[in-house]
């Protein structure tokens, strides 16, 4: 790897940093990420960053608006420091599921959002698995949208969990997910849970769709939160006559509780990515099972820093 290359990382993506750094055989750059005592983001970047194409790692997980505030300011400080293209990767993008107004007087939150990367100073934008895709032309800057899907599979496959698998999502929204993971895995046909969100923190099952007696049942969806999705589509399976329920998301973007929710509940394993760092309980969890998208994201780097293309890691 080239010398004018420096990845940096927010407290939000710390580890994932230093896996991607890993990758790519450099060390992680320094800079100071810290609070005042009044709470304020203090950032300083401890190296000469003058002419370097840098990248900055930091997902917008808890806590989201420090996370935010401390990706923008990092960038701010980046681009006084002369950097010479700053490119922000956000394995995981908050606010995405605001990204469209559902009642009067609501706001696009993720439009602001992609509004607020820019004034900062980003030149680009690597991200992954967008809870919605438009979000990318929210964006009048160059955004790479990496997806997970080839991971997770490849770490299903794995598992061997036999011929009689079906695929499915544990809502409409996500049935393209669950029909090209189904297609990825060779596995025949898909289902469908339809969901009623009661609360922010709660849904109720509707109607389940497919033939999934006997067989084993994977739920695949972008974000766990709550788990409640997951798990209100898990018991519809268990009484659909599923014999095994496992599930797959792409970011662990999990609540307090709801790592001793899933761990109480019929879904036999959990597979997630490390988009977001997961806590000490979820670490210390027999069902949830962790694969890294360092691989990906420093792929990614090396194609951009290197102009070539990157579009064979879209799919
Ligand atoms: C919603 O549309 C998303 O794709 C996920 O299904 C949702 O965010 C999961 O949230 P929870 O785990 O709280 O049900």
């Amino acid at each position: 790897m080239e010398g004018d290359l420096q990845v940096f990382s927010g407290r939000g993506s710390t580890a994932l940093a230093g896996g991607i750094c890993d990758a790519l055989g450099i060390p992680l750059g320094q800079a100071q990420v810290a609070q005042f005592p009044n709470r304020e983001t203090r950032v300083r970047i401890e190296e000469n960053v003058r002419g370097l194409d840098v990248y900055v790692v930091q997902s917008m997980c808890a806590p989201v608006n420090d996370n935010l505030m401390q990706l923008l300011i990092m960038v701010d400080a980046l681009r006084r420091s002369s950097a010479d293209r700053i490119t922000t990767v956000i394995p995981y993008f908050g606010y995405a599921r605001q990204e469209k107004k559902t009642a009067g007087r609501e706001p696009i939150s993720a439009k602001l959002v992609a509004n607020l990367i820019q004034a900062a100073g980003a030149d680009r934008v690597i991200t992954m698995d967008l809870h919605a895709p438009a979000i990318e032309g929210f964006f009048d800057i160059p955004v790479d949208h990496l997806r997970a899907a080839a991971l997770l599979v490849g770490t299903v496959r794995d598992m061997e969990l036999g011929p009689e698998v079906v695929v499915g999502s544990p809502d409409a929204g996500g049935v393209a997910r669950a029909e090209d993971f189904s297609r990825r895995l060779g596995a025949q046909d898909i289902f469908v849970s339809f969901k009623k969100r009661t609360s922010p923190d709660d849904v109720a099952p509707l109607q389940l769709v497919g033939d999934v007696n006997g067989r084993t049942a994977i739920l695949v969806d972008d974000i766990i939160s709550t788990g409640s999705s997951l798990m209100a589509a898990a018991r519809s399976l268990k009484d659909r006559g599923a014999e095994h329920v496992y599930a797959c998301a792409v970011h662990p973007d999990l609540t307090e509780g709801a790592v001793g929710a899933l761990q109480g509940s019929v879904i036999e394993g959990v597979l997630v990515t490390d988009t977001i760092p997961i806590s000490n309980s979820a670490n210390g969890s027999s069902k949830i099972r962790v694969c890294t998208t360092a691989p990906l994201f420093a792929e990614a780097i090396r194609r951009i820093h290197n102009h070539e293309s990157v579009s064979a890691l879209f799919s």
